[in-house]
């Protein structure tokens, strides 16, 4: 299209815009000031996945009617939000995450706990899938049976919209999950493909027979191989296979097809009106394919999310995209936008690569195979951020890159065994007690679950009785969190881990869970202890000095600018093996950190520093340092340096 064709074609939309809004309010104003601000970018993203001739007049009229059910107070918060448009990337931005019935039964029961995670110094929350899912076995929530109504024992929509409402006020942003590559098989939509519905037989994948698929398959890895092997699934009364990439029961939607985009842009507003601030956009990198490849990170994935993303920005400013995209560092770029999509993508990518080497460098004492994998990462657009974690409710995926592990002289597959095997406690002196989840029957690779406590050897060293190891664990876990709240990019403390909570075995009594071991790593919050430990009664025990460690870190990342994100970390790895240099060079002010994830002791030359000379401060104690001699860091200890 041309430039001069694209331009009288948002004209004319604006036109039908205008009717359909019918008023001249001051949020109608603003709607249509956004609209010609940003509706270029809207018509490059729906260009590059639809015909125009189909997309354009229906999403116009979800516009619409999203934006006239987008309430008073909302569209205020709108205002405020388009002069804080980098509130998620500043230094005092803090993550939580959590189930809401694991965290407090309900969302009244969360209601009660806003001053807990205001005390830790939460803003932003993300509540794990909270959307009506399927009845029985529904993938943690992520099979989703309606997305306008909550799961049952949780709550309702209006109750929602007053949780959102308590954490604004507390200065907390709400974050929901955007379930959009499946649906469950008994959402309305399949439903309706099962009785036959042609309009609904084309919002998914159907084939009559093995033909499509098996040429499918020749390319499509296995994500669930163990309990839900293949991508595609027969059933009776599609009469038909349909496409399910992940569990049996979730079926992946058409986005090739207008009309679903234009149900999800449906979907979206109503969650933007109830106040959500972020949607965590589920398995985004699945959402389109193409015959030969592996049907991830197409091109068309990234047209849409910018085209989401622009109808987003045009209704509702408050509300940021988080991209859940499991991908190797030469793809997870895209999602924030690289190119002539640079910055109108997502405004958030999990950085699974940096957790992945973060536990690698733990597990082999060495961080040179995380100073490799972490320099092939560009700068990222400078109004997005990462979302930088230590664990999530997924199984860690080890994914080492072959052609990095065969440049420090080792093999990809005999590392990712290695971290399997000291991630599960196999290898000899791993305190690691995590538990293999889905064995890839060609290659023998295993991911792995567990809790970071569990992970980091804290359960095993307790239950060893030596308080000399169990201090070291306890060192290793902070060493490995003070990445998270030092690397630059949003941290997203997980539920518990502020107490350190171990494993939970107890899901193995739940039919709809027993299978998935990814329920290891899910306990239920122990109040008892998060509330003693908040009010600092529990000393130097383990649930006690992690509390206070952490909120340490907390409190010290919210007063450096330097951690802003819209600067990268270059990050090195230390001539003593296993330390980690984090250099953020930031006109606010440089700041180096050291990291010694080994359990011996390190020593960082001046050279290393990144030119931090004389009178240094650790930021985090508060002591003055100077560096002629370079400095020494204990086991586990952590830096973090700025000028005097
Ligand atoms: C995402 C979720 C994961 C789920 C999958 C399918 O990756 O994090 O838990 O199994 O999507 O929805
Ligand atoms: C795969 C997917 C990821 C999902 C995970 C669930 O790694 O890429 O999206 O979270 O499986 O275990």
């Amino acid at each position: 299209m041309s430039q001069r064709e694209q331009s009288e074609q948002i004209a004319a939309a604006r036109e039908v815009l205008v009717e359909l809004i019918g008023s001249r309010s001051r949020g109608a104003q603003d709607l249509l000031d956004r609209w010609d601000r940003w509706a270029p970018d809207l018509f490059a993203g729906l260009v590059g996945a639809y015909n125009m001739d189909h997309v354009v007049q229906p999403l116009v009229e979800v516009l619409a009617a999203s934006h006239k059910a987008r309430d008073a107070e909302l569209q205020q918060r709108d205002r405020e939000r388009v002069l804080n448009a980098d509130w998620f990337q500043r230094p005092d931005a803090i993550g939580y995450v959590c189930y809401t019935d694991l965290f407090d039964k309900n969302l009244a029961g969360l209601n009660n706990r806003v001053d807990y995670l205001k005390g830790l110094g939460v803003s932003y929350l993300h509540l794990m899938p909270i959307l009506k899912p399927r009845p029985g076995a529904n993938d943690g929530g992520y099979a989703v049976m309606d997305y306008r109504t909550l799961r049952e024992d949780l709550g309702t929509m209006s109750e929602l919209k007053n949780t959102a409402k308590s954490l604004h006020k507390a200065g907390i942003s709400l974050t929901l999950d955007l379930v959009l590559n499946h649906v469950a098989l008994e959402h309305e939509w399949a439903v309706k493909a099962q009785n036959g519905d042609p309009k609904y037989r084309d919002y998914f994948y159907i084939y009559p027979d093995r033909h499509m698929p098996d040429q499918f398959e020749q390319s499509l890895p296995e994500v669930f191989p163990d309990f839900a092997p293949g991508n595609f699934t027969w059933d009776d009364r599609l009469n038909g296979w349909v496409w399910t990439t992940f569990n049996s029961y979730q079926w992946d939607v058409n986005w090739s097809n207008p009309n679903v985009f234009c149900e999800f842009a449906d979907i979206i507003g109503n969650l933007a009106n109830h106040g959500v601030d972020c949607l965590r956009l589920d398995a985004i990198a699945f959402i389109w394919k193409r015959l030969g490849t592996n049907c991830q990170n197409q091109d068309e994935v990234h047209s849409i999310t910018e085209a989401l993303r622009m109808f987003v920005r045009i209704l509702s400013p408050s509300l940021i995209f988080k991209a859940e995209a499991i991908v190797g560092p030469s793809q997870v770029g895209a999602y924030l936008g690289e190119g002539h999509r640079s910055g109108k993508v997502s405004d958030m990518a999990y950085h699974n690569s940096l957790m992945v080497q973060i536990w690698s460098a733990i597990a082999s004492k060495d961080a040179r195979l995380m100073e490799l994998s972490m320099s092939r990462f560009q700068a990222v657009p400078t109004n997005t951020a990462w979302g930088i974690y230590l664990r999530c409710h997924d199984d860690i995926g080890w994914a080492i890159d072959d052609s990095d592990a065969g440049r420090l002289g080792f093999s990809g597959h005999d590392h990712r065994m290695f971290l399997a095997d000291y991630f599960t406690g196999k290898f000899y002196g791993s305190d690691a007690k995590g538990v293999d989840f889905q064995t890839d029957a060609v290659s023998g690779e295993r991911r792995t679950s567990g809790s970071a406590a569990s992970l980091a050897g804290i359960e095993v060293a307790q239950a060893s009785g030596d308080t000399a190891r169990l201090q070291r664990a306890v060192d290793r876990y902070i060493c490995a969190y003070s990445m998270i709240f030092g690397f630059g990019g949003l941290p997203l403390i997980y539920m518990g881990d502020e107490i350190g909570l171990f494993n939970d075995e107890s899901y193995v009594n739940d039919q709809a869970k027993a299978e998935d071991n990814r329920w290891l790593h899910r306990p239920s919050m122990n109040w008892e202890v998060a509330n003693a430990a908040a009010a600092g009664e529990l000393g130097h025990s383990v649930s006690g000095q992690i509390r206070s460690r952490m909120e340490r870190l907390i409190g010290t990342r919210k007063r450096l600018d330097a951690l802003h994100a819209s600067v990268s970390t270059q990050v090195r790895s230390g001539r003593g093996l296993g330390v980690a240099i984090f250099d953020r060079k930031h006109p606010a002010g440089n700041l180096i950190q050291l990291y010694n994830l080994s359990d011996g002791n390190r020593y960082v030359n001046t050279d290393e520093l990144g030119g931090l000379h004389g009178e240094v401060i650790d930021q985090l104690t508060g002591q003055h340092i100077w560096l002629n001699e370079g400095i020494a860091l204990a086991p586990y200890e952590v830096r973090w340096l700025t000028k005097a």
